[in-house]
């Protein structure tokens, strides 16, 4: 299991002329070659004026983009199994991005699994030691981790 936070990338913004003058940055070479060595993606974001962060919107369009090896880089999302949670510091935590992030994934032919989790007031939510302190909203967001590493499973061992 790998943690990426997009926070330590930094990319440009995906722009045609950019990626035909400059080529794929090697920070999206690194990001591609991660997703290549998964079976499953788990995306957790907040939510910008009721969509997903335009970094992570950057980042899917740069890693759909061409691998090295010319493969496209769309097949990274294809036949993957997905799931998204959200959060942020309003009641809904962040559901509208959740709920446009599943439909960017199930283009891209991501298997997105039913279950997800928003978590509202997260600004409240967490424990010094970095823990959800609400029992049941941890359950929950569990939940959504153990439905996706049993569908994984189901679909690799077929
Ligand atoms: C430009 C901007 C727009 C936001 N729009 C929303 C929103 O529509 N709904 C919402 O619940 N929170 C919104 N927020 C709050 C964010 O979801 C989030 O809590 C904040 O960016 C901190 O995220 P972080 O703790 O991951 O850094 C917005 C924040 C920013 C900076």
């Amino acid at each position: 299991m790998t943690f990426i936070s997009l926070a330590d990338y930094q990319l440009p913004l995906y722009e045609g002329d950019f990626e035909m003058e400059r080529g794929v940055p090697e920070r999206v070479r690194e990001l591609q070659r991660l997703f290549a060595e998964h079976e499953a993606l788990l995306i957790a974001s907040p939510e910008h004026n009721g969509g997903y962060t335009a970094s992570l919107k950057n980042a899917i369009d740069w890693i759909s983009r061409p691998r090295e090896s010319g493969e496209p880089g769309v097949l990274l999302f294809a036949r993957k199994v997905a799931a998204v949670v959200s959060a942020s510091p309003g009641p809904m935590g962040g559901l509208r991005s959740m709920l446009g992030m599943r439909g960017v994934l199930e283009k891209l032919g991501a298997i997105v699994i039913p279950q997800g989790f928003s978590l509202g007031a997260a600004h409240l939510a967490f424990t010094k030691d970095g823990n959800l302190a609400d029992a049941k909203a941890d359950a929950e967001v569990r939940a959504v981790g153990a439905g996706l590493v049993g569908v994984t499973r189901q679909l690799s061992s077929r």
